[in-house]
């Protein structure tokens, strides 16, 4: 199969942990004689650098005319610092979303068991843990109007949801749930919100036609409650935006790090597959960043391209990795594998070059250690 594949390497860490995606999506091709063709551009601070815009035009066109894009990550610290500048990183990739209709954020949360130490919740609480997060992704207040009165003292940002952009979110995670345990729970706030009561009627009609589905309502202030106190009793979560992007960053730690969790924005015709984590500034460069979100967002890519056994090799791979105690340092601050070490341990499983050729010696000398 012959694929193309846009690549966004973005800021920060993105570069470092994409290449390890891509190590590991070329290993795929060669072992199951496959062919993907990436095209590099440009998007966040490195394009406002580079070309003065967060999303070049190019970049659009580039990604409308590949099968699937791959990204790293976004932001930078000379922006976070100045609430004035009218050009941010982040600005590129919101516009990305909307121009390519990614409505649909997909954000799959499971733990593992060699983990489950390094996890701020007990071990009880995170046997079974195997939801997703179907957060909308191209309206509400990261898009509805903004503005900030002529003094600078007032400020507001609209939230907004047309019918049509709730349903279109709705009933693909309500086809996801038909394939999972068939259960849906709406997270919103619609004891206070507008918008909320709306994301309740058009949920609440689309339970009557997917009557296999069980569907219950939870307020985000429970919901983020509920996380933690009992997250197994989760299987899709439907939620707007803005709360989307704060609950699932909340249900990505049950590993102990951020670094885990891949996503996918799908629309009609496009997708894009990334880890959910920032652009971590301190780590860019050092080779120490955790590349297992970007590479399992790969694995996502795979799924994407109907290649479902590539995806599951990947992940099989991932999950020996873990299983050999081969982590970065953000799991394991004293005896650390570098990010490129993980991503040539990934590669070399998926190239069915272990556990019979694997030279332990090797990877030791990779290995850094503060003792
Ligand atoms: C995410 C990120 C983005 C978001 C930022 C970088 C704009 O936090 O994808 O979770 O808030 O959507
Ligand atoms: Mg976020």
């Amino acid at each position: 199969m012959n694929k193309k594949i846009a690549v966004i390497n973005g800021d920060g860490i993105g570069p470092e942990v994409t290449r390890q995606a891509i190590k590991v999506l070329d290993a795929i091709a060669a072992q199951f004689n496959h062919e993907f063709a990436y095209t590099y551009c440009l998007m966040g601070a490195d394009a406002i650098d580079k070309t003065g815009s967060p999303l070049p035009d190019e970049t659009i066109e580039i990604c409308l005319n590949n099968d699937a894009i791959l990204f790293g990550a976004i932001g930078h610290p000379k922006y976070d610092n100045d609430p004035t500048a009218k050009v941010r990183p982040e600005q590129g990739l919101l516009k990305l979303r909307k121009s390519l209709q990614l409505y649909a954020n997909i954000r799959p949360i499971i733990t593992y068991p060699e983990l489950y130490h390094l996890s701020p919740l007990k071990p009880s609480h995170l046997e079974h843990i195997d939801f997703v997060i179907f957060r909308e992704l191209t309206a509400g207040t990261y898009y509805g109007e903004k503005g900030l009165s002529e003094d600078g003292n007032t400020a507001f940002d609209k939230s907004i949801y047309t019918r049509q952009e709730i349903e279109r979110v709705t009933q693909r995670a309500f086809e996801y749930a038909q394939n999972r345990r068939k259960k849906l729970t709406l997270v919103d706030k619609s004891n206070v919100l507008e918008t909320s009561r709306l994301w309740r009627k058009v949920v609440q009609e689309a339970a009557m036609e997917y009557s296999d589905v069980a569907v219950n309502y939870m307020y985000v202030d429970n919901a983020a409650l509920q996380l933690i106190l009992n997250p197994k009793q989760f299987d899709v979560i439907l939620i707007e935006n803005g709360f989307g992007d704060i609950i699932s960053h909340e249900a990505s730690v049950f590993n102990g790090s951020l670094g885990f969790a891949p996503s996918a924005s799908v629309g009609t015709s496009n997708a894009m597959f990334s880890p959910i984590h920032g652009s971590y500034p301190q780590a860019a460069g050092k080779d120490i960043a955790n590349p297992v979100g970007s590479i399992l967002a790969a694995a996502m890519l795979l799924d994407y391209l109907e290649l479902g056994k590539e995806a599951a090799l990947v992940r099989e791979a991932v999950n020996w990795t873990l299983a050999h105690g081969f982590v970065t340092k953000d799991i394991d601050p004293i005896n650390f594998y570098f990010t490129s070490t993980i991503g040539e341990l990934v590669t070399d499983y998926v190239s069915g070059k272990i556990p019979d050729g694997i030279n332990k010696g090797n990877i030791e000398l990779r290995k850094s250690t503060i003792i």
